[in-house]
């Protein structure tokens, strides 16, 4: 039994990580607009070989970024960008939310708003308290704070943040919503889940006839010439939207 044990965590040690979305061509492009506070594909890098969550509770909360490793992209442009302020909506059990809370504790500065229907979604959910737990064994309740509040009402309490992060079972709909409320109140990056064609054709959205995460991305890069926006590909993708007014 012991050596089993031991042969498991020789083996465990060894594991390294492999960042699908390094050879991602936008992030490149976004590694370039970002030069100014370091290099993205760098400090990503050094994720591979040395995790801010090795040995957290992070790893094993379940998450659509999981399998492709997304909490370390989350990590490091909250180190990079050094925000006063981040919004979340849509927390679930708390997997971005956590990895930015990390990265604010080693920034020694910042704090997170967090909003979350909890458990009054009728989906796939978690509760306030569980996450609340997970907060503070994070030792991060200092720095996030939880609310319960419906998507669309946040912007009416928070007057402005320097990162705003979307993940609320996003469509191209719900997306063309909250950049309208949050374009004037966000100096950085709105940061959304989704803008992969692979992600417009999950089988809710196509069976309830969603509208295109992609297409409103395109409508929005056009429409909208002082952002600039970046989707990185590895499922579920993720849509960074930069401000153009922000100099790193
Ligand atoms: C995909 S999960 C969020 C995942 C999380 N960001 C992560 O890193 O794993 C979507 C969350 O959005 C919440 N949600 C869905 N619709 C919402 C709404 N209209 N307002 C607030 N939260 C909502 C759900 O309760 C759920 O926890």
């Amino acid at each position: 039994m012991y050596c089993v044990f031991a042969i498991w965590s020789g083996k465990a040690e060894g594991l390294s990580i492999k960042i699908p979305y390094l050879a991602d061509k936008q992030l490149m492009d976004l590694n370039e607009r970002l030069q100014g506070r370091g290099v993205l594909t760098d400090l990503l890098k050094s994720q591979e070989g040395d995790p801010f969550d090795k040995g957290t509770i992070i790893p094993e909360l379940d998450s659509s970024y999981k399998k492709n490793h997304y909490q370390y992209l989350f990590y490091v442009l909250t180190r990079m960008l050094l925000p006063k302020r981040i919004v979340e909506i849509g927390v679930l059990q708390g997997f971005s939310l956590l990895a930015m809370g990390c990265a604010l504790k080693e920034n020694g500065t910042g704090e997170i708003h967090a909003f979350d229907l909890f458990e009054k979604y009728e989906y796939k959910c978690d509760n306030f308290d569980d996450v609340a737990s997970r907060v503070s064994e994070m030792e991060l309740e200092k720095l996030v704070t939880l609310h319960q509040a419906d998507a669309s009402s946040v912007a009416t309490f928070i007057e402005e943040t320097d990162i705003l992060h979307v993940d609320v079972s996003n469509d191209g709909q719900i997306v063309s919503e909250i950049f309208s409320q949050w374009e004037n109140k966000t100096s950085q990056a709105m940061i959304f889940e989704g803008g992969s064609l692979e992600r417009d054709k999950v089988q809710w959205m196509v069976e309830y006839d969603k509208k295109s995460l992609f297409d409103e991305f395109l409508e929005l890069s056009k429409n909208e010439p002082e952002w600039h926006f970046f989707t990185i590909h590895p499922f579920p993708s993720i849509t960074i939207a930069v401000n153009g007014k922000y100099e790193p």
